[in-house]
């Protein structure tokens, strides 16, 4: 068997692991449903969720992942040979797939973003501006593409040096220097006169918000932040060290993710308490609502573009992880050399990604074919983020407990006995068994509007 790239430090697995973890997800999605579904109250119910269901899906995937030392189709055909198991592979390729058609394109209009804060396009800007800037950009019928190519560009180049000379060098330059950066816009956010309207409102408990939809919401954006359900843990897994501590290391990246979100909500809200804005949500947040904020302040368009330069690192570390995915089944499964594979797949997403790119608004190129009543953005956000992956995470755990087993299991998580952890593998052991397929099931077959509780 050839020799397979791999992660070389427990450094480098923490940034690639947590670069794949943080990403948009961290800076539009996590603050505003905060702020929307009950502060405080919907954190705890968001952790409970990244504890009964995210953590043992992302555990699950490193187990099978790095058992196997193999990508997610050849993983489970290793595993469970002649069985169809690794049908489960084959979903998290078309999910990675279908998540980076939409996600480059936003990543495009964040690395966009960075210059236009840099050539002072919204110097004092008002809200008539950044929405006018914004409309733009996004009806332009080529403006997107060249973006979402000049995305697509960089995250291959990562891709094609490899996962040590490109992933695990790349993310421990760059994580690092992301949290910098968000520092550094906590500090001034939260230095604004008024800036505690904003605390109050990312963290006030509001327990009359907790509703069945906002469970449904919690669960969702806990596999979409972790990265689960969809095959990238497993590939990640696969280049971890046999001394790796799964459980350990996945604890840390959970809490990371959770410190990240709470960052970003500290660097937007205050900001847009502190001028009289209301916030809202993805794309009107980040691209209109965001630049007229900072537009304000003292120094306000370099802190913007140090801003979106932060988003775009942690989109860009984020994709890298989910081309890795397509990358490592055609390389070992196929035999295609590793630039090849991701050129290929590169440009199968530019094609196709620009359906999703033109259509991110009713007034946009394709804005107005729906398909299922949904434009095509918001149709490959629908299909992977509420099908693919919590079907892809069920599967995982039941393949975990009852075709693997209790005692591979435990070989597995105390590195052959090696780590002493018994506590913490029977409570993991009970959790994927019994309380995540019963959580995933049930608020799955609720959330396609199955069942009704
Ligand atoms: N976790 C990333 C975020 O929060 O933005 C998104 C993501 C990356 C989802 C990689 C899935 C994935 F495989």
């Amino acid at each position: 068997m050839q020799n397979r790239d791999k992660f070389t430090t427990s450094r480098g697995v923490m940034t690639a692991t947590l670069g794949s973890a943080v990403g948009l997800g961290n800076i539009w999605k996590f603050p505003y449903f905060t702020g929307k579904n009950g502060g405080a109250a919907f954190i705890i119910i968001y952790l409970i969720c990244v504890v009964l269901a995210g953590l043992p899906v992302m555990i699950s995937e490193f187990v099978i992942g790095r058992r196997a030392n193999s990508n997610p189709v050849g993983a489970f055909k290793k595993l469970a040979p002649g069985t169809a198991w690794h049908a489960i592979g084959y979903s998290g390729i078309a999910a990675s797939f279908l998540i980076m058609l939409f996600y480059t394109g936003v990543a495009g209009w964040v690395y966009s973003y960075i210059f236009r804060a840099i050539s002072g396009n919204f110097i004092n800007a008002s809200p008539e501006i950044t929405r006018e800037v914004f409309g733009k950009l996004i009806t332009s019928s080529y403006e997107p593409i060249i973006w979402q190519i000049i995305v697509l560009v960089v995250v291959s180049s990562i891709i094609i040096a490899g996962v040590q000379k490109g992933i695990e060098r790349m993310t421990k330059a760059l994580m690092p220097l992301l949290f910098v950066l968000l520092l550094l816009c906590d500090i001034r956010a939260l230095t604004l006169p008024g800036a505690l309207n904003g605390v109050e409102f990312l963290f006030k408990p509001d327990f009359t918000k907790l509703t069945r939809e906002v469970v449904i919401i919690a669960l969702g954006l806990a596999f979409f932040k972790l990265s689960v359900g969809m095959g990238t843990m497993v590939t990640y897994g696969s280049y971890f060290d046999k001394t790796q501590n799964l459980p350990g290391t996945a604890v840390k990246v959970a809490l990371s993710d959770i410190l990240v979100s709470m960052m970003a909500g500290l660097a937007i809200f205050p900001a847009v308490f502190a001028f009289g804005f209301e916030p809202d949500a993805g794309p009107g947040l980040l691209f209109i609502t965001i630049p007229m904020v900072f537009s304000k302040m003292p120094l306000g368009n370099i802190l913007l573009a140090i801003f979106f330069l932060l988003t775009a690192i942690a989109a860009t570390t984020a994709m890298m992880s989910l081309l890795e995915v397509p990358v490592a089944y055609l390389v070992e499964e196929k035999g295609c050399p590793r630039t090849k594979a991701t050129l290929m797949s590169a440009a199968t997403i530019a094609l196709l990604g620009s359906t999703a790119s033109l259509s991110a608004d009713t007034g946009s190129l394709l804005g107005g074919i729906k398909i299922f009543g949904k434009t095509f953005f918001d149709l490959y956000d629908y299909i992977s983020s509420n099908i693919l992956m919590p079907m892809g995470g069920l599967f995982t755990v039941i393949f975990i407990v009852w075709v693997l087993g209790k005692t591979n299991l435990e070989r597995e998580l105390s590195n052959n006995g090696r780590l002493n952890n018994e506590s913490v593998v029977n409570l993991f052991y009970i959790i994927v068994k019994y309380i995540s397929p019963l959580l995933i099931i049930l608020i799955f077959l609720d959330s396609i509007g199955i069942l009704k509780f």
